[in-house]
């Protein structure tokens, strides 16, 4: 078959959060089912896209509103990343160096759907599937369907549309409209929910088939969706969770070129324990407490705002007995928090405010435990890679964190959950956590080995996927 994903993010391209992770992983995984699997990103101004050789392979102009714009699309030469990347570049719009958190977001990812949409059209031939990705790629499944410039040529390619996230849908507002190339003015409804454009609610209307990162998120988008709760109940017959994976090449701590000591089942205490002593280290640590990490966007869904007064409790209530190390960033509140409490909690707390991917990787293969007590989590892929460096997780049972991660207290129960996302429960978590690590050696031992044991590799999933692009075939 041959797939093409379209996307805003593609580690190590461009990557913010897991829907890069992701997009870099799943279509080297199904390329390597036998597949041609295209992906394409706009091009933004990373390092990827200077340290790498790139040909033209297509030019072309579109409309965006009164606005003419050029584009071209450029592929990258070498295939290294396992699939056929390629990168809408327009000028002024896209090529920036931050992903998302521009005024005109909306603006440069109407004219990237468009761009990509006419770039097909010109193929002379048709994939057997567009697959996108989130509210950025939202309107691409109505515009090949209705949109008279596209739809003579693309009209019959299958769309699949996976939701990572549906709290963020990329609404505006029908002043916009004109944005979208001509179409059956008719279709309008396809486009509105609650008389906004909302991109989501559009693809989850238009793609022939929906999916979602996990069974248990996709259960909850039925009474939690950020408005759009009486959609996915209407559109569920054509709606299916499938499990993310995990890249085990890039996250293996066998091989890891970002942490200090490789290792593997075998030697995982002494080699846990180098990468420890080393991170411990560099922020002023004590190795012979539990180390507790956070990883990620410092935002509401991750219940990130509850980290400074559930990590100050329990520091208090446990009596120092767990030290804390947090790396994020996002809310400017939060940020300043963390950033305040280093000082106040010093030896036993600390934060790196920012994104660096080989400082998380030196915390999964250095940290004792993972906290994750997101308030939404659509599958979440921390956890799997704390389980494949034989960290322990610790979670809030709901979406994809509750489809892969069982608690201790129950039989074969291989990490720790909690029900709400709260200080009170991150607390009595923490106290678990610390009485496993001091007490019950025998048990955190067994679980530290079994989680490493734990296949999360993308070859089923990538399998399922491909049986939905199957299904599709006339
Ligand atoms: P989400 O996509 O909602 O942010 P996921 O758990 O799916 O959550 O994926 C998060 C990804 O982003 C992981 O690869 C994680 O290691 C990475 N990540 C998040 N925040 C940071 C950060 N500040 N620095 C480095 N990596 C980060
Ligand atoms: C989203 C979700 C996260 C998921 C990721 C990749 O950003 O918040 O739970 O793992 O996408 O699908």
């Amino acid at each position: 078959m041959e797939i093409i994903h379209v996307s805003a993010e593609c580690y190590p391209v461009a990557k913010v959060g897991g829907l890069g992770d992701v997009v870099g992983a799943l279509p080297k995984y199904q390329a390597e089912l036998g597949h041609v699997v295209k992906v394409v990103i706009p091009m933004y101004r990373t390092r990827f896209l200077y340290e790498n050789q790139w040909e033209l392979v297509h030019e072309g102009g579109q409309n965006l509103g009164p606005h003419w714009f050029h584009y071209s699309v450029i592929k990258e030469k070498t295939n290294k990343l396992g699939f056929d990347l390629y990168l809408i570049d327009i000028n002024g719009l896209l090529d920036r160096e931050k992903i998302y958190g521009y005024d005109d977001d909306t603006e440069r990812f109407m004219a990237f759907q468009i761009a990509f949409c006419d770039w097909l059209s010109k193929w002379s031939h048709r994939p057997d599937v567009i697959h996108c990705h989130d509210h950025h790629t939202g309107l691409i499944p109505f515009m090949v369907k209705y949109c008279y410039a596209f739809n003579q040529q693309l009209a019959e390619v299958p769309t699949v549309f996976t939701i990572h996230n549906a709290q963020y849908q990329g609404w505006m507002s029908w002043d916009k409209y004109y944005y979208i190339p001509a179409y059956d003015s008719w279709k309008w409804g396809l486009l509105d929910w609650n008389h906004m454009i909302n991109p989501l609610a559009s693809a989850i209307r238009c793609a022939w088939k929906v999916t979602t990162v996990s069974n248990s998120y996709l259960g909850e988008l039925h009474y939690s969706a950020n408005g759009l709760e009486k959609l996915f109940e209407y559109e569920k017959g054509k709606s299916y969770g499938i499990l993310n994976g995990i890249d085990t090449k890039i996250w293996n701590p066998q091989t890891d070129n970002y942490i200090l000591k490789n290792y593997d089942r075998g030697m995982v205490e002494q080699g846990k324990r180098k990468n420890k002593k080393e991170l411990c280290g560099q922020f002023d640590l004590d190795i012979d407490k539990p180390l507790i990490v956070f990883i990620g966007r410092l935002v509401g869904e991750k219940a990130a705002d509850l980290l400074p007064e559930a990590i100050s409790q329990s520091i208090y209530q446990h009596h120092g007995k767990a030290n804390f190390l947090v790396l994020g960033s996002g809310d400017p509140n939060v940020e300043h928090q963390l950033d305040h409490m280093k000082k106040q909690f010093g030896g036993y707390f600390n934060s790196y405010i920012g994104y660096s991917e080989s400082l998380s990787h030196q915390m999964y293969a250095g940290a004792d435990f993972l906290l994750m007590p997101s308030r939404v989590e659509p599958c979440g892929l921390n956890q799997l890679y704390a389980l494949r460096y034989g960290t322990v997780p610790m979670v809030r049972s709901v979406g994809g964190l509750q489809d892969t991660i069982t608690d201790f207290g129950d039989p074969n129960g291989f990490g720790i959950r909690f029900n709400q996302p709260s200080v009170g429960d991150i607390t009595y978590s923490v106290g678990r956590a610390i009485d496993l690590y001091q007490n019950k050696p025998e048990q955190y031992n067994w679980m530290r080995d079994h989680i490493m044991t734990l296949d999360h590799s993308w070859d089923k999933s990538a399998m399922q996927y491909i049986q939905l692009y199957e299904s599709l075939k006339k």
